[in-house]
């Protein structure tokens, strides 16, 4: 059977945080599905379908990686894709809290997926998509931080002014 794992997220943007957790599970895995959350109530700064092409484009020459929106609950779109592992990236003691509520809450809701954590480069330990987005805002620069393709999507959005920062 094939170890399809799912890599679920906002990725408003993906940041190189993202893709060294999706690199680093290439070598563990058969295949990876990136998992956008579609997400009406929170306005974002990119489309989810901005963020899934962003995310193609990236990972264009992987075959083992796919990518796909989706809505409702995360452990119904898992078994969708006959994915019964779940990656989720732990960069601090931060993130602990709720990533620990969010793995028992998705076993309560399906005994079968199973939440696997893992550890980004330590040089990306302190990244975030909503730190990207606020230092790109302030005139600092993201380069490094994120993929090439992402700092152009950004730098295009500031030109046409339509930078929105969510509170
Ligand atoms: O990148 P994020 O915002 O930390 O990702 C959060 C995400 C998408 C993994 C989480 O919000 C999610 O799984 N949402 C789907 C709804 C769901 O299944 N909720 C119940 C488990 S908490």
């Amino acid at each position: 059977m094939e170890n399809r794992v799912l890599y679920p997220g906002s990725f408003d943007p993906i940041t190189n945080g993202h893709v060294d957790i999706i690199e680093r599970g290439l070598k563990l895995f058969d295949s990876i599905v990136v998992a956008v959350l579609k997400n009406p109530k929170k306005r974002g700064l990119f489309s989810t379908k901005e963020r899934v092409a962003m995310i193609l484009e990236i990972f264009a020459h992987e075959p083992k990686i796919s990518v796909q929106a989706f809505d409702g609950l995360l452990v119904d779109f898992a078994k969708k894709n006959q994915a019964r592992i779940v990656i989720r990236g732990l960069r601090a003691i931060s993130d602990f809290e709720f990533e620990f509520q969010m793995a028992l809450m998705n076993r309560k809701l399906d005994e079968e997926t199973e939440t696997l954590f893992m550890m980004p480069s330590v040089g990306y330990s302190f990244l975030s998509s909503r730190m990207v987005k606020e230092v790109f805002f302030l005139g600092g620069s993201v380069h490094n931080l994120v993929p090439e393709i992402v700092e152009k999507k950004l730098e295009q959005k500031l030109s046409q002014g339509k930078f929105v920062l969510s509170p």
